[in-house]
Parts: structure tokens; C-alpha cells; sequence
């Protein structure tokens, strides 16, 4: 199976890090034109780097604060003006917070939905019309928290959720202008998502990754580019009739028994989103 993006024009999200970081790799190995965006310069930068030399061509690197109206229309305009078209929007970028209703704060609760929501819902808006012309796609990175329920994973859980059902709704809306809209939903997988959420240090962070391990089914985590490939697949003509469907890549993990494994993180107090 060969997959080609060539002259496609692809958004991604949160590119600056952990899954974002290895769907842009991928779409450059195949040829994309890269919009990528993100708040970390070094990060981003580095990231831009590799997908020059994978790709042959530099991506457009945007950095915006996705969580306020303003970020968003930049990523919207800068895009247009640079490459004149938008074929394919990866929404991934994300936070995590864990909570329980007893331990939550507003303002917790309004940080998490104003970007992994909010956020979404309004990228999605400002560049649908630009993704119809090209009838092209969209792939929103959810989480298999947005189905299984556990305790310690409020609210980021009911933001999945919604994105769950935002990919539902869009799909049918966007059907009949021959656009797709499809999730990805990832279990655990090894990026800064946790360790920027709990302040873990590399080793507790490794520790709870080697837990993690031991609850899930198929007995590992998910790398950054297991997510990526389900991403691009969905994204690649070889899915040219699936639309409004959920590729779950966890090792079974939606369907095991995490037992306490988010909770642990809520012994700090509870873990916040940062
Ligand atoms: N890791 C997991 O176990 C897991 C499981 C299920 C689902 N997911 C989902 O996967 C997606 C990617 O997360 P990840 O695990 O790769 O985490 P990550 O390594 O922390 O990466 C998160 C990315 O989002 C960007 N971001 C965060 N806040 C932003 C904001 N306000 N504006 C613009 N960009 C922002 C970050 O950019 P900067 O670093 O430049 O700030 C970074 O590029 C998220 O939607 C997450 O919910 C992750």
C-alpha cells in the first residue's frame, strides 16, 4: 500500500510534541505540505526541521495558542495565504486534566474544554469551507477515555466525549460535500501529556508507563507513530468511503480493566492541566 499526500495540504496540531510530532513525520515522508502548529519555538522548530529533510519541502510553522480566537484565525489565514488551499485538518492538539467531581475546579474544567473542544469546533469552522472546495478530510484525535470510564478521569474524559460526538455530527453534516470526518482514538500512549498534567520526573513518569504496561491487554503502550499510521490511513485515499468512524489503537485497552491507574494520579491532589 503506497500513500501519497503530494501537493495535499495538511493542518496538524500540537505538532510540536508526542503524537502530533510523529503524524507530521509521517505526512512528510509522504510528500504533504506541511501547516504545523504549536507554542513551544524550539519544539516546533525541530519538528519542521525533520519533516524538511523527510519531505523535501519546509512546512509552514505557526505558532498559536489554539485555546483563544485569535490563534485560531491565524492558523486559518496564515495557511491560506501561504499555500492557497487546505486538504486535510488534523485536530490533535490536547491537555489532560484528572479530576473527580469532589476535587474539581472551574477553572480546570474551562482550561481543558476551551481547547480540546472550543478549540476544535472553531479551527474546524474557520477552515471548513476551504477543505470542501478540495473535498478533502478531517481527523480528530480523540481518546478511548471518551468511551471508558474510570474513576479519576473527569473532566477530560466528557471533553473526548464531545469530540466523539462533534466527529458524528460533522461527518454527516460534511458527507454530501464529499468531506470525511473520522476519529482516532488513542489508549495510553508515551508523549509529555502526563508528565505535563502530574510533574512527574522521568523515572515516575517511566514507572507509571511500566504500569500502564501491565493493564493493558495486549501488554504494551502505544508510541506516537502506532497513532500516526491510523491517522494517515484515515487520511489517505485508501478511505475514501469511511467517514464518521472510530479507529480505536490501544491494545485492547478500551476494553481492560485499568484498576486503579488513574486514580494513582489524583494522590498529588488532583492532577491539573498545564
Ligand atoms: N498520550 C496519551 O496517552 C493520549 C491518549 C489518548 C489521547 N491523547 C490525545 O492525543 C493528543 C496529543 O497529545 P499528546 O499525548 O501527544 O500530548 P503532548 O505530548 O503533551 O502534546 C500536546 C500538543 O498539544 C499542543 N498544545 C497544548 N496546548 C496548546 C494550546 N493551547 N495551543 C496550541 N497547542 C497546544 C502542545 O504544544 P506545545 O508543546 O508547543 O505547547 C503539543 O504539541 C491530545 O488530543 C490527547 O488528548 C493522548
Amino acid at each position: 500500500m503506497e500513500y501519497t499526500f503530494r501537493n495535499k495540504v495538511v493542518i496538524v496540531t500540537g505538532a510540536s510534541s508526542g503524537i502530533g510530532e510523529q503524524i507530521a513525520l509521517l505526512f512528510a515522508k509522504h510528500e504533504a505540505l506541511l501547516s504545523l502548529v504549536g507554542r513551544d519555538e524550539n519544539n516546533l522548530m525541530a519538528v519542521v526541521e525533520q519533516c524538511e529533510e523527510l519531505s523535501g519541502s519546509r512546512p509552514l510553522a505557526i505558532l498559536a495558542d489554539l485555546a483563544t480566537e485569535e490563534g485560531c484565525q491565524r492558523v486559518a489565514t496564515n495557511t491560506i495565504l501561504n499555500f492557497g488551499r487546505i486538504d486535510i485538518l488534523i485536530n490533535n492538539a490536547g491537555i489532560s486534566c484528572r479530576s473527580t467531581l469532589q476535587t474539581a475546579n472551574m477553572a480546570d474544567f474551562d482550561q481543558v474544554f476551551n481547547l480540546n473542544v472550543r478549540s476544535v469546533y472553531n479551527l474546524t469552522r474557520l477552515v471548513v469551507q476551504e477543505i470542501i472546495k478540495t473535498k478533502g478530510n478531517i481527523v480528530n484525535i480523540s481518546s478511548i477515555s471518551g468511551t471508558k470510564v474510570t474513576i479519576g478521569s473527569l473532566p477530560y474524559s466528557m471533553t473526548k466525549a464531545a469530540i466523539n460526538h462533534f466527529t458524528r455530527l460533522t461527518a454527516l453534516e460534511l458527507a454530501p460535500h464529499g468531506v470525511r470526518v473520522n476519529a482516532v482514538l488513542p489508549g495510553f500512549t508515551v508523549s509529555r501529556l502526563v508528565i505535563r498534567m502530574t510533574n512527574y520526573t522521568h523515572k515516575e513518569y517511566k514507572s507509571w508507563i511500566n504500569e500502564a504496561k501491565s493493564v493493558v491487554p495486549m501488554g504494551d503502550v502505544c508510541l506516537g507513530e502506532d497513532i500516526a499510521y491510523a491517522v494517515v490511513h484515515l487520511a489517505s485515499e485508501y478511505s475514501r468511503l469511511v467517514t464518521g468512524a472510530f479507529l480505536t489503537v490501544d491494545g485492547g485497552a478500551l476494553y481492560g480493566d485499568l484498576g486503579n491507574i488513574l486514580k494513582k494520579q489524583l494522590v498529588r491532589g488532583y492532577a491539573h492541566a498545564v
